[in-house]
């Protein structure tokens, strides 16, 4: 791995103190369940009173021009979205005019534009490099809806360290990510980016970004600063198309949408990024509520907001600016620090500050957040890359190993049907002839998904790869037939794949989405089944007889419903990363057991969504009802409910099954009342404990969901709320005493009077595997 080459110049030039001394104190110690061992001071970085020093210092010499510079970013690589207008960025950064840069990789790329930086502007300001390293920079894991689906933070954590290591060995020591928008809408193609529709799990998944990437130490040449985005409400996009307008009441705003934020906030994140969407009628990139009042003042944030990619420029499009003057004024009064690519700071910030419409300290303010983390991550001392070693050609195999087992974590085991009276899968030792079919069986670049940084489809393994190599050394003769394209195929080969299947014992479907523009940005849709003529192909393929598992790959949870009566074995593999193949094959032939499970609620139909398991209870329940038909009676009528279709999901969330069974015993609760008064004055915590029991014949891990439900409450609560899960492994006939702790954090929500607090209520709890399953044991808030 390369490594950052040490120069004292720069630091002489600008003549501050190089010493960093950070807290011996960590505000977050070390849990069990992190994978980088040692406590992380990154959160410390930013409240470092050397640190903030040495900004004054700094912050003192500098011109107002040079202060606009330090705001100023442009992408200066690939584009991933609309220009800026500029190209000149060389003459730029010498002048001091830019404060960082994205989109640029490559050690000899970025040390090129440092040197301009560091070497010939006046005060010698290093840039900071960004870039979307999302699930990976040069080996990639599986898409982050993946990563979730693993419920594995500690693995996650790992992941986002191998993506940190590989990426600061280029110069790039700012990413993209974590993207912790709760997606409650599979129309929305950014859901793919995140962990799903759950506020609880994706603060889980925020934390575990946040500590991988930015390590022990922000200063740490092979740490990288987060930037958690967007900023806020950016999933709620209404009908589920990509940047549409947001509409969340602040409650709900409060217990879904910004909990994510503000544990990445609070595990240290360096950076956050302002969204596109308008929310409550005011762009979210010129809200002043979200973005001052909530950010900064309460959860007193240090490091810097950079606008997503002409947010800004786009506040005009919103209708809130005629000018760009205006635009410019309305994000940085609103506590944008940063603008990413509209070029309207670096236009009008001069004549906006010296009209005194931007308040100088307004500016400053915005500067100073810049340069504490420029200074956190030590980039005055550390501004260069080496590159005087080539940039390895081939993945490191740890890193390789790593990526496997993540996507052999996320894989979802949706449905197992028993053929000939045993489940399909594992797949017998005895299956002789295996056909392989679908676009997605042997397409490197689809596996990988979308925003796949430095990452190569030539490093990515597919399914017939592996399986091939597997038939080679167990016997089994592979028969191949891509039998449609994905989506584009006037004329798909089923009469070929038809051949290869009648002469096959078992059939492997592998069916789905396009990895790069069926999902991510710009990527909503409006249906939700297979694409193209891939529902033909699969309903063709069932019905020659044969025994089918269908692979699913999909950067959201597709409405499979067909398959889902017809075809005994399903299996949802997301887009895998480099080791799709791989990991398929030794879970499909049970080398290993499923562990994934749902993070996302799989809907019958798009015209379901928005899904989500944590809705809130309606006046009229359906419960009991048989939806799968039309109501017959007016009683039957007069529900929520849909005369078309089912109201529940297709498969819930936190579903998926295991090549083992597991058992829960009821939930004991350590005490069955408790105090609200206790409990918000920070009363002791109560206990929740199952036994939960292998009761199958095969090793497995399971993920023990804990939830609750609130009523008696000032206001309405979800009819189900995650509250805790652990995954935990089993050897057969194994069992464990899984214990939850349900305190102030567990129990409060936003009540009434919009005081986030216990209440006294009547408090149903499940333990279970899923959030449909279990049998609730209650609890009793008094006052
Ligand atoms: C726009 C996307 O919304 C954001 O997620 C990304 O980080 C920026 N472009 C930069 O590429």
């Amino acid at each position: 791995m390369l490594r950052a080459r040490f120069v004292l110049r720069c630091c002489m030039i600008v003549s501050l103190s190089l010493a960093i001394s950070f807290s011996s104190t960590p505000l977050f110690s070390q849990s069990a369940t992190n994978g980088v061992a040692g406590s992380h001071n990154a959160p410390a970085a930013l409240t470092n009173p050397d640190i903030d020093s040495r900004v004054e210092a700094l912050l003192k010499q500098m011109t107002l021009e040079e202060k606009i510079g330090q705001v100023n970013q442009y992408s200066a690589g690939e584009p991933t979205g609309p220009g800026s207008g500029r190209t000149n960025y060389q003459d730029m950064v010498a002048r001091g005019q830019i404060g960082s840069l994205f989109n640029v990789t490559g050690a000899s790329q970025t040390n090129a534009y440092q040197r301009l930086a560091v070497e010939k502007s006046r005060l010698h300001i290093p840039l900071i490099f960004g870039l979307d390293v999302i699930h990976g920079y040069r080996t990639i894991f599986p898409v982050p809806l993946a990563m979730a689906s693993t419920w594995d933070p500690q693995l996650v954590e790992r992941a986002a360290r191998v993506a940190a290591q590989e990426a600061s060995a280029e110069g790039v020591r700012w990413t993209f990510s974590p993207m912790v928008d709760i997606a409650r809408d599979a129309r929305w193609g950014r859901i793919i980016e995140g962990a799903g529709e759950d506020a609880y799990l994706g603060q889980a998944m925020a934390r575990a970004y946040v500590r991988g990437y930015q390590g022990l130490r922000l200063d740490n040449p092979t740490s990288i600063a987060a930037c958690v985005k967007h900023y806020v409400g950016y999933g709620a996009a209404e009908g589920g198309r990509d940047y549409n307008t947001t509409e969340i009441p602040e409650r709900l705003l409060r217990q879904v949408y910004l909990p994510p934020f503000q544990a990445a906030v609070q595990a240290g994140a360096a950076t956050v990024m302002s969204a596109f969407n308008s929310l409550n009628e005011v762009p979210a990139s010129s809200n002043h509520f979200t973005l001052t009042e909530i950010l900064r003042k309460e959860w007193d944030f240090r490091g810097f907001v950079v606008s997503d990619w002409t947010s800004i420029r786009e506040t005009m499009a919103h209708g809130i600016a005629n000018d760009g003057a205006t635009a410019a004024r309305k994000s940085m009064n609103a506590g944008v620090d940063m603008d990413m690519q509209s070029n309207l700071y670096f236009t009008h910030l001069a004549e906006l500050v010296s009209s005194g419409r931007v308040p100088l300290a307004r500016l400053d303010e915005a500067v100073r957040n810049v340069l504490r983390v420029k200074f956190a991550l030590g980039l005055f001392e550390h501004p260069y890359v080496d590159e005087s070693h080539p940039a390895p050609t081939a993945l490191d195999p740890a890193s390789v190993e790593l990526a496997r087992i993540a996507a052999e974590e996320s894989l979802v085991l949706l449905r197992n049907q028993p053929v000939n009276g045993t489940p399909l899968l594992p797949l017998a030792t005895n299956v002789r002839n295996i056909a392989l079919i679908g676009p997605l069986a042997d397409n490197r670049l689809d596996m990988l998904g979308n925003w796949i940084g430095k990452g190569s489809p030539s490093d990515a393994v597919t399914l017939r790869a592996a399986l091939s190599e597997y038939a080679q050394s167990h016997g089994e003769q592979i028969i191949y037939a891509m039998g449609s394209g994905i989506d584009d195929n006037p004329d798909p080969a089923f009469s070929e794949a038809l051949h290869a299947v009648r002469q096959a014992d078992v059939v492997l479907l592998a069916l789905g989405e396009n990895g790069k523009w069926m999902s991510g940005e710009a990527g909503s849709r409006a249906y939700l089944g297979l694409p193209g003529n891939q529902e033909q192909l699969l309903e063709t393929v069932v019905a020659v007889g044969k025994p089918v598992v269908l692979i699913l790959f999909s950067g959201r949870p597709l409405a499979v419903t067909w398959a889902a009566e017809h075809v005994p074995a399903i299996v949802e593999a997301w887009f895998p990363g480099v080791q799709a193949g791989p990991a398929l094959v030794r879970t499909l032939f049970g080398e290993t057991n499923f562990s994934g499970r749902l993070v996302t609620s799989v809907p019958r139909s798009a015209g379901q969504e928005p899904l989500y398991y944590n809705h809130l209870p309606t006046g009229r329940p359906a419960a009991g009802l048989d939806l799968t038909r039309p109501p017959r009676n007016n009683d039957e009528k007069h529900k929520s409910r849909y005369i078309d279709e089912a109201n529940d999901p297709l498969f819930p969330f936190g579903f998926g099954l295991s090549y083992t069974r597991f058992s829960y015993s009821p939930v004991t609760l350590s005490s069955t009342s408790a105090s609200a008064r206790s409990l918000n004055g920070g009363g002791s915590a109560l206990r929740a404990s199952v036994e939960v029991k292998n009761v199958g014949d095969r090793a497995g891990e399971e993920v023990v969901q804990l939830y609750i439900r609130e009523t008696g409450t000032s206001v309405s609560r979800p009819v189900r709320e995650l509250k805790g899960f652990q995954k935990i492994s089993l050897v057969p006939g194994g069992s464990r005493q899984v214990e939850f702790s349900l305190g102030k954090d567990e129990l409060s929500f936003w009540n009434i009077d919009m005081k986030n607090v216990v209440e006294p209520a009547k408090i149903e709890i499940w333990v279970a595997p899923d959030s449909a399953e279990g049998k609730a044991a209650e609890l009793t808030i008094t006052e």
